[in-house]
């Protein structure tokens, strides 16, 4: 019989040693929380029922990341890993299949889980084990004579013959729910730590009649948990050295992997070169022969073929089309379009604006609110002033406009097709098809003209 999934994320913990006032399931992995990365992988199995057991901080908890399960069910007081499933019992379906996961075992695999729920139905209750070369500190797995599981025993109740074995309890764990409410009253706190331990569900089933199965963990990684920030870093490191990994394998050069980090979800086309010092973060699209030089950061956007980011170029919410050249040190903020072949030099910065196919803005410009058509000619120090302290105005350039350098485009304004500004200028009034504008003052000349002479005697 093939039952439906619950699922369980334990997120109590205070994280003591994070020494923080961050929950510590709300510290983030690659950007994104602990816990997220836990309820995601939860999400990707067809759970119908998501449960999570918060304690410390639990208002934060589930206020950043209440979208995403089911219910957050608060435990009061910490007194177990028993204790904390006991309080999902009034949630969870008989006719389920519950697996238990922790909001602080990020890395855990989808296909490592499918793996044990395989294994386990109403007469088998499955238990991730794992060989580990040091098993300090974990519940270590006893096993008869025919190798069957026999117990869970915790460091702090293990004798010294039980710490000698490397076959650990990774705390992941399948039990069919109606059987799990008959047991967990029976669990009781006569241990070292005088906690309710869900590792006794083992003996408990067993007398039960129920079979306890085992399913081997190979990876070490997925079942590492996060106790301080020391481990969260090398966690970090895994995580980014299994995606670079990823990156190779499907095509994608990497100056250096071990400065590269990815935080999100991003996808990158093959024979695109990435130089050193580059963080992809949010939801990022890089197509084929895209080059991305030193030190550029892309948060939520896309990158066309061909284009070329040259070292420094900061972009945030924007779409940036084939065969374009940005930087170096171009900043592209939020709402930004760059058409076919646009080009944005060094120390320009473009908000909220679409620049046309072709065009140019090539020096110490900003441009901000505005449409730019295509094949635009933005000369050096040129600046569109979008606000007048109060409101925030558009400037809409058509196509083939030449704008001579430092010129003051002063919004709202309109520059038609063809429209010419003389360098300099600081234009306030529409511009037609073909005129050319100039808003400067003359340049006069005086003769003989005698320098101020110093006061100092
Ligand atoms: C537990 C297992 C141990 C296993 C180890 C793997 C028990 C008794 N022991 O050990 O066999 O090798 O995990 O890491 O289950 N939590 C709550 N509420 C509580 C207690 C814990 O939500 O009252 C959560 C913690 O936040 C944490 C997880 O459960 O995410 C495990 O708790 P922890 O105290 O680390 O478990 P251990 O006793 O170390
Ligand atoms: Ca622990």
């Amino acid at each position: 019989m093939i039952l439906k999934l619950n699922v369980v994320v334990l997120a109590a913990g205070k994280g003591t040693r994070m020494v923080s006032s961050l929950p510590k399931v709300l510290h983030k992995l690659a950007g994104k929380p602990l816990l997220s990365h836990v309820l995601d992988t939860a999400r990707s199995l067809a759970c119908e029922n998501l449960q999570v057991v918060t304690g410390f901080g639990s208002e934060l908890v589930e206020q950043t990341l209440g979208d995403q399960a089911n219910r957050f069910v608060l435990q009061k007081e910490q007194l177990g890993t028993a204790h904390a499933v006991a309080q999902t019992i009034p949630y969870l379906e008989d006719d389920a299949l519950v697996l238990i996961l922790y909001g602080d075992v990020p890395l855990i695999q989808k296909t490592t889980l499918e793996a044990l729920l395989d294994k386990v139905d109403e007469n088998h209750m499955g238990v991730l084990t794992c060989t580990v070369t040091d098993p300090k500190g974990l519940g270590r797995i006893i096993r008869n004579n025919n190798g069957q599981i026999t117990s869970i025993v915790e460091e702090k109740d293990a004798t010294p013959e039980q710490k000698a074995i490397a076959e650990i309890n990774t705390g992941f764990m399948a039990i069919p729910v109606n059987r799990l409410k008959t047991w967990l009253p029976k669990i009781e706190a006569n241990n070292a730590q005088k906690e309710y331990y869900l590792t006794d569900l083992v003996e408990i089933a067993l007398a039960d009649g129920c079979s306890v199965v085992t399913s081997d963990c190979e990876n070490q990684q997925e079942i590492t948990g996060i106790n301080n920030r020391a481990q969260l870093a090398e966690l970090e490191r895994i995580y980014q050295q299994n995606m670079h990994t990823e990156f190779m394998n499907n095509g994608v050069s990497l100056a250096d992997p071990a400065r590269f980090d990815v935080r999100g979800n991003v996808t990158i086309a093959p024979d695109v070169e990435i130089d050193i010092n580059v963080i992809l973060e949010g939801e990022v699209n890089i197509s084929s022969h895209v080059k991305i030089g030193a030190g550029c950061i892309l948060k939520n956007c896309s990158v066309g073929e061909g284009t070329q980011l040259h070292p420094y170029t900061v972009i945030e919410d924007a779409v940036i089309g084939k065969n374009c050249q940005l930087g170096p040190f171009a900043r592209v903020r939020p709402g930004t379009e760059l058409k076919d072949s646009a080009k944005l030099g060094n120390f320009v910065e473009i908000k909220k604006s679409i620049i046309g196919e072709g065009s140019k803005v090539n020096h110490l410009s900003y441009i901000g609110d505005a449409e730019l058509g295509d094949n635009v000619n933005v000369g050096a120090g040129t600046i569109t002033c979008n606000y007048d302290g109060v409101n925030k105005y558009k400037t809409m350039i058509g196509n083939e406009v030449f704008i001579g350098s430092n010129a003051v485009l002063i919004a709202p304004l309109e520059i038609k097709d063809g429209g010419f500004i003389a360098a300099g200028s600081t234009i306030t009034k529409p511009v037609a098809r073909d005129q050319l504008a100039i808003g400067r003052s003359r340049q006069s000349n005086i003769d003989g003209w005698k320098r101020p002479e110093s006061n100092k005697k």
